[in-house]
């Protein structure tokens, strides 16, 4: 023990030992979780520069986490996007996108009218009271969606690469262009997709959301969400909505899905084959009325003709491959719904049968 510390007292050594002990030598294998607030440099100066943006690094972890950073750019680079950013949950995500669309009191949002419920609601109540209006249309039925564009002039598109719950396809090319022409940007959440299904930023959409609480994450130990958009332009926005809203992803939610993404190949090819060997035994079952998706011959397939070969092919996978929900004969809501099955849902599901 130096001089120095032999003077200190013991309430002050048991706070600060262990703490403020450089890099190690050797790099470590996987991200580490930097569970640090705010970090610190050797002068007020340096951190006056990372602060003002002027050199790298990070200050404090509502504006950037090296933990955070790190599944951001993962999402960057696998989506293939410009800018990457993490927020605290899908819905923070989805509003940080919206708002980086600069949506102004009487701009129009054309929205897929089955998109996640709480979507919808955050349209109608929080971007409403600022006199953003919404209209929605079914995405499925793209003369639809060009005549409301159209007719409306919406700012933005929103829709859902696979919808929840009803798991239409969205056309996402076909979008995009129906969005080019109304000089609107096109949202797209690829929350039930995923970017080892689908990516839309290579189909035209201009920013891809995600709930990383789901597929991304994979385990149901974690919320978050991000958002990749194809262009720099938007960083100003997103990472504005981080550091002023708040609502940032912790670093152990980071830690989890960046954990979870390294298996969600492994997991959505057996998601798909799942979902295909019960959606097509629940076709036959007496109990069940109707299956949605999980089988080669869909509706939603008819949506993807107009889409080019390799697209198609991609889409098809996620149409036919991905998820199903079922409707009991009685004709009540879905009885199974929509996200992730995991291997207990689909044993309790067996139990059932
Ligand atoms: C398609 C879709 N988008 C967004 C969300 C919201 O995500 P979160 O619950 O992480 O806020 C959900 C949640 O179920 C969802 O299914």
């Amino acid at each position: 023990m130096t001089d120095e510390k032999q003077d200190l007292d013991i309430a002050t050594l048991l706070v600060h030992e262990g703490e403020r002990r450089g890099k190690p030598a050797a790099r470590s294998v996987s991200t580490p979780i930097y569970a640090s607030s705010t970090f610190t440099y050797d002068s007020m100066a340096e951190i006056d520069q990372v602060f003002a943006g002027e050199k790298p690094g990070y200050v404090y972890t509502r504006h950037g986490n090296p933990t955070v950073t790190a599944l951001e750019d993962a999402l960057r680079s696998v989506e293939g996007g410009a800018v990457s950013c993490a927020y605290s949950s899908g819905m923070a995500a989805i509003h940080a996108a919206l708002f980086a669309c600069e949506l102004t009191p009487g701009a129009t949002v054309l929205a897929s009218q089955d998109l996640y419920g709480a979507t919808t609601n955050l349209l109608l109540t929080v971007f409403g009271s600022f006199g953003i209006k919404t209209v929605t249309a079914d995405f499925s039925d793209l003369d639809e969606v060009r005549a409301k564009a159209s007719e409306t002039k919406p700012r933005v598109l929103i829709a859902e690469t696979i919808s929840n719950p009803l798991l239409k396809i969205c056309d996402i090319a076909a979008c995009a262009e129906i969005a080019r022409t109304a000089g609107a940007r096109l949202i797209i959440d690829n929350t039930f997709a995923s970017p080892y299904l689908c990516r839309p930023l290579e189909h035209g959409a201009d920013i891809v959301v995600h709930s990383a609480t789901k597929y991304l994450g994979g385990h149901g130990d974690a919320i978050g969400g991000v958002v990749i958009s194809r262009d720099e332009v938007d960083r100003a926005a997103l990472v504005g909505v981080m550091k002023l809203v708040g609502g940032v992803l912790s670093v152990w939610e980071a830690h989890e899905i960046l954990r979870g993404l390294k298996t969600l190949a492994l997991r959505m090819d057996r998601h798909c084959e799942n979902a295909g060997a019960l959606a097509a035994r629940m076709q036959n079952h007496s109990r069940v009325g109707r299956v949605y998706g999980g089988l080669p011959v869909h509706g939603c397939i008819a949506a993807l003709r107009a889409v080019d070969q390799s697209r198609r092919r991609l889409h098809q996978r996620a149409a036919s491959r991905y998820g199903f929900a079922s409707r009991p004969v009685t004709g009540a809501p879905p009885a199974v719904g929509n996200h992730g099955w995991t291997g207990s849902d689909l044993s309790r599901h067996r139990e059932r049968e």
